[in-house]
């Protein structure tokens, strides 16, 4: 069962160190997060998942790794600093600024409708290049990697004598100064961006279009994000971006803000290359662009069958490394029942949360909003409570939520229940999943178990190349759930009969059910189990 909130997804991130808030220390940032021990192995995983699919896996692509900072001409040419523009409104009341799409006419923090006109604000961060900060030393940080590779398409040409149709793929961070970042990693000021450009023939422009979506679609459907949650959003012409001919948004059905944009797939036609270059009126450009006196180069193709130089259409698939991180996240997340917990203990549970849902009701120094949003919740909770009752950890998180002092008291009553019956896991595809092995001696303080289990550790680490933990803090039972929680495929555990025999347990981390197998054929075992 996918994650029921965001909240749930960001509670997970921070308590088992996926993901923290940048600058902690110092109260944060806004807008800006940091991948922690298990978020980077994971982020990492996506990541060359991506890579594989799109570079190594297929004969018409070249990968590219192009700078952040470019010559500001670049996004003069790109159309960026002109057009790269939310429109934004000031609240007379409060001074609170916000996007003017992404309010109903009212602000958010006051509820005021005495807003400024909407004024186009652009999203580009700008740097000084130099010691000197004057108007002719300014560089922009990329607010998207696309760039680097049109600024890059006659040198990848040139050194790789690729034909047409070919790609040229880039990951790499893009940084957008968002009026109102929001809602965990989905709407950012720095991210990462998963981006190809893949040039073609004019006039097989569609064809490719669409073959590109398949292809996304499939990917997406490899790591665990099934094409039923996500539904293509065929982008209606008044919406489209600057450069688009025509784009189909990938939209992903994210808990708690429902369908929401994770990809771009977008037919630029000769719109970036022709942008980018001199001599535009000789090109034969179907784009119209702006008139570029300063570029040195002619971006295009000369095309050999033909005897003749055409400009490359281009197909771009964009995906933002976060919101996929998102996605993955939260459909492997699942709160599941291990055992049914006993009657009596299920409704010490639900006196004390309907005690919290009545003292929550009473409460004046919560606002009217929070205080029927936490009760919504009890009541959700409290329908199914046998079912949901993991969920009262998040309950008791939610903004004014924290200020009810029974909220202590239904926590001491919910957390052994949830302890016991309860566990929480991530059922990540195994090769995205941070940890793929965890190793348990059967007790901490018999030489020969810690040595034969830091052993097949350091094995499987180091010569099989598989991310394996050492654990022997805790009984069995609780590392299990500790690995389960963070979505590790396999745990073993190194017992008495190993020592006489070489095996070992393997534990499924779906199914629950163990295996006793010699231990030198663990990673063939977990190879084939990860297919
Ligand atoms: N080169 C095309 C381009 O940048 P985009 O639709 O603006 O297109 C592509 O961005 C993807 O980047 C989006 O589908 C999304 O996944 C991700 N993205 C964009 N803005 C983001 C933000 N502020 N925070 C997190 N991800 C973002």
């Amino acid at each position: 069962m996918p994650a029921a909130s965001l909240e749930q997804l960001a509670s997970l991130c921070k308590r088992r160190g996926f993901i923290y808030p940048s600058s902690d220390i110092y109260g944060g940032l806004q807008g800006v997060f940091d991948y922690g021990p298990l978020g980077v192995e994971l982020k990492n995983n996506i990541i060359n998942s991506w890579w594989s699919t799109n570079v190594y896996a297929r004969d018409d692509m070249e990968g590219l790794d192009a700078s952040i900072l470019m010559n500001r001409l670049v996004w003069k040419y790109s159309g960026h600093e002109e057009t790269f523009n939310d429109p934004l409104v000031d609240c007379r009341q409060c001074k609170g600024r916000w996007r003017a799409d992404h309010i109903k006419g009212k602000c958010p923090s006051c509820g005021s409708s005495d807003l400024t006109d909407p004024r186009p604000f652009n999203m580009m961060f700008k740097t000084a290049i130099g010691p000197v900060a004057d108007s002719d030393s300014f560089a922009y940080l990329r607010p998207e990697t696309a760039q680097g590779i049109f600024a890059n398409f006659a040198n990848v040409l040139a050194t790789t004598s690729r034909k047409l149709p070919f790609g040229i793929a880039q990951v790499g961070k893009a940084f957008r100064n968002e009026i109102n970042p929001r809602n965990f990693l989905f709407r950012v000021r720095e991210f990462e961006q998963m981006e190809i450009e893949f040039f073609v023939m004019p006039g097989t422009d569609e064809e490719w279009h669409e073959r590109w979506l398949e292809d996304r679609l499939s990917w997406w459907e490899s790591i665990g994000v099934p094409r039923s949650k996500i539904q293509v959003y065929d982008v209606p012409k008044d919406g489209l971006a600057h450069y688009s001919k025509r784009t189909y948004d990938l939209m992903y059905d994210y808990p708690t803000l429902g369908y929401e944009e994770i990809e771009g797939i977008a037919s630029r036609s000769d719109y970036d290359l022709g942008s980018h270059s001199r001599d535009q009126e000789n090109l034969g450009l179907s784009a119209k662009v702006s008139p570029n006196r300063d570029s040195i180069a002619k971006l295009n193709y000369y095309d050999q069958a033909n005897n003749r130089h055409v400009v490359p259409f281009v197909i771009e698939p964009s995906a933002g490394v976060g919101r996929c991180f998102l996605a993955v996240l939260s459909e492997a997340y699942d709160e599941q029942l291990v055992k049914e917990p006993a009657v009596d203990k299920v409704e010490a549970v639900r006196g004390a949360l309907e005690s919290f849902a009545k003292s929550v009701g009473r409460n004046e120094k919560i606002s009217g909003e929070q205080r029927d949003a936490i009760v919504a919740q009890a009541e959700h909770i409290g329908a199914n409570l046998a079912h949901n009752l993991p969920q009262i950890e998040q309950l008791l998180a939610m903004p004014g939520a924290d200020g009810i002092e029974v909220g202590k008291k239904l926590r001491g009553v919910a957390q052994p229940v949830v302890d016991e019956f309860y566990r929480t896991v991530l059922h990540l595809k195994p090769h995205l999943a941070p940890t793929k092995v965890a190793v348990f001696p059967l007790k901490r303080n018999h030489d020969g178990l810690v040595s034969m289990a830091k052993g097949i550790r350091s094995d499987l680490q180091m010569n099989a190349n598989m991310r394996t933990v050492y654990d022997d803090t805790g009984a069995i039972g609780k590392l299990y759930r500790r690995q389960d929680e963070i979505g590790t495929p396999f745990c073993v555990t190194v017992d008495f009969e190993s020592l006489e025999n070489g095996t070992v347990t393997v534990r499924d981390r779906d199914s629950m059910q163990q295996e006793r197998i010699l231990a030198k054929e663990l990673e063939q075992y977990v190879r084939e189990k990860s297919r």
